[in-house]
């Protein structure tokens, strides 16, 4: 959404045309949001820029069939490296010379997902965060094998999307998850001791720190599976470090299939 609304051309690839009608619905209503606030009197500059970034937006199921003209390959598929590295190596194949592939990985090292590629100095990291289209920050992630000139075009490529980058090293959770996610973990470990409860967790962060959401609104607006998912990646990396530990209630939650907002119920019920 916001590559094509910054006038880039893009291909959205999924795995079913069912989700992919999802996720276009899912972008005509963000940029209702986005007009909304930004052409507030002048509905029909607002009309035209959906317009235009819609046309600037087109579908695809077949990845290997549309990376053959594409100058950048972002992959925010599920977080599993094998997955992940499957799709990279095959893309790798058929995707020009000149083709830079990024991940939007939040919890894997961005170093093994090049090495499934033959084009590891061409490959980096670009991690957004959610809501995209409000979000104005993108860690831009160097590998050691990643070509300066690749650094540069992601740095490029994120300001012409009207992102402020940062940079940071392939290390575990980069710049904004390594504090965030063992900050969240640290919130529910307290609601599962019953020192506070989730309600005034959040209102506390809310009013006592100036967060825009508390971290239990937070975890239920970025996904409990994911969030499970980049924990039990750190848990397996450093098992003694008492930040990465598992929580027995974040777990039951991902189980019982309550990952937040996304399927109605996470900590908060939103039926
Ligand atoms: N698309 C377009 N616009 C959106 C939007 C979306 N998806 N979501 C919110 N907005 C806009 C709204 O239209 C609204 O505009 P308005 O001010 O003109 O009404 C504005 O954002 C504010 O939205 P709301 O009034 O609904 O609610 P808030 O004032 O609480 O703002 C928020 C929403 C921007 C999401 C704010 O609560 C916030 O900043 N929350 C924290 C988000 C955060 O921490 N994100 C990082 C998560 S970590 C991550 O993503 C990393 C990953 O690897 C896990």
């Amino acid at each position: 959404q916001v590559a094509a609304a910054s006038g880039h051309t893009v291909v959205l690839v999924d795995q079913s045309d069912e989700i992919l009608k999802k996720s276009t619905k899912g972008i005509e209503e963000s940029l209702k949001r986005v007009i909304k606030k930004k052409f507030a009197d002048k509905p029909e500059a607002g009309a035209e820029f959906v317009e235009k970034t819609l046309k600037n937006l087109t579908t695809s199921t077949d990845a290997v069939a549309v990376v053959h003209s594409t100058d950048l390959v972002i992959e925010a598929i599920v977080e599993n490296q094998e997955v992940k590295n499957e799709l990279f190596k095959r893309l790798d194949k058929f995707a020009p010379e000149y083709t830079i592939f990024a991940s939007n990985t939040s919890s894997l090292q961005i170093t093994q997902l090049a090495n499934s590629t033959t084009r590891q100095d061409r490959f980096g990291g670009l991690h957004f965060f959610n809501p995209v289209p409000m979000m104005k920050l993108v860690e831009v992630i160097k590998t050691p094998m990643t070509s300066q000139k690749t650094f540069e075009s992601l740095l490029d490529f994120s300001k012409a999307v009207g992102k402020s980058p940062v940079s940071c090293k392939d290390t575990p959770g980069f710049i904004v998850n390594r504090l965030l996610v063992p900050y969240m973990m640290e919130a529910v470990r307290l609601f599962e001791r019953g020192d506070a409860s989730k309600e005034d967790i959040d209102v506390a962060m809310k009013l006592g720190a100036g967060y825009p959401m508390g971290p239990f609104e937070l975890l239920d607006y970025v996904g409990l599976d994911t969030s499970k998912y980049i924990v039990d990646g750190w848990h397996s990396l450093e098992p003694d470090n008492p930040l990465f530990a598992p929580s027995p209630l974040l777990n039951k939650l991902v189980e019982e299939k309550k990952l937040g907002r996304k399927t109605g119920e996470g900590f908060y019920n939103y039926k």
